[in-house]
Parts: C-alpha cells; sequence; structure tokens
C-alpha cells in the first residue's frame, strides 16, 4: 500500500500519481488533502509520514507546491527517509543508495508527465542492501 498525501498546490498532481498507480495495481491510500482550498501542508506530510513510519503503508508519496514543506514535515517522523526528487536519477538513486520510503515532489516545479515517471522511477527500484548504504543508514537513525 502507498500512502499520499498533498497540500493544495499539490493536488492536482495528486490526483493524477493516484490514477496512474491505480492503473499500475498498486493499492493507494489518500490521507487529503480534499480540494485546492488553502491548507496547511505539514497536517498531511505528518499523515503519511506516520503511516509509513508505522508500518501500516510501505511507501509514501507527498506533494506541495515545490515538495520542499513536505520533505521537511516527513523527515521529522523517527524512520522516515522522505527525498525531494525532480529527476528520475535522483529518485532511483535515493531508493538504491538511502532506501528512501517517502517521496517528495513540487507540483509547482515540474510537469505531470516527468512527475509519473519520476513517481515510476521510485517505485520499481528496490534498496541495494548494499552493506556501505546500511552503515550509513544506521548511522542516521
Ligand atoms: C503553499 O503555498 C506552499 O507554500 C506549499 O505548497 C509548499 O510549496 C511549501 O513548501
Amino acid at each position: 500500500m502507498i500512502a499520499i498525501g498533498s497540500d493544495h498546490g499539490g493536488y492536482g498532481l495528486k490526483l493524477e500519481v493516484i490514477k496512474h498507480l491505480k492503473e499500475r495495481g498498486f493499492g493507494v491510500k489518500d490521507f487529503g488533502c480534499d480540494s485546492e482550498e488553502s491548507c496547511d501542508y505539514p497536517v498531511y506530510g505528518k499523515a503519511v509520514a506516520e503511516a509509513v513510519a508505522k508500518g501500516e503503508c510501505e511507501l509514501g508519496i507527498l506533494i506541495c507546491g515545490t515538495g520542499i514543506g513536505m520533505s521537511i514535515t516527513a523527515n521529522k517522523v523517527k524512520g522516515v527517509r522522505a527525498a525531494l526528487c525532480s529527476d528520475c536519477f535522483s529518485a532511483k538513486a535515493t531508493k538504491e543508495h538511502n532506501n528512501a520510503n517517502v517521496l517528495c515532489m513540487g507540483a509547482r516545479t515540474i510537469g505531470p508527465g516527468l512527475a509519473l515517471m519520476i513517481v515510476d522511477c521510485f517505485v520499481d527500484t528496490p534498496f541495494s542492501n548494499d552493506e556501505r548504504h546500511v552503515r550509513r543508514i544506521s548511522m542516521i537513525e
């Protein structure tokens, strides 16, 4: 199950990401928001991050205007490794190297075509399990 959340700035892109993930056969749990009405991104960033930290969802995706507020919020939750990505190389590398469990994106910084490619890179790439990456992640914890 993939947890997803956005604020008003990311709402439209979130709907496209949900549709894409469902078409690919993924289960998706939407933690809000539910419209383009102005709202506070930490509410939704925290809800998604906690669902991932508790193991209710394996991965999370968070979208706001820039992705920055969401990534700052999600990384406050212990056990969450949130990565703000605006390219496919980073989305792939952060799974392989950092075992990132939350992907953050900015709806005002990237287009929907690239965003869906980034989502695919993120969900399709496994953690490398390389000893040096395991060690570095445990140092973060
Ligand atoms: C909302 O205007 C905007 O601040 C938010 O979507 C996000 O970009 C915060 O980091």
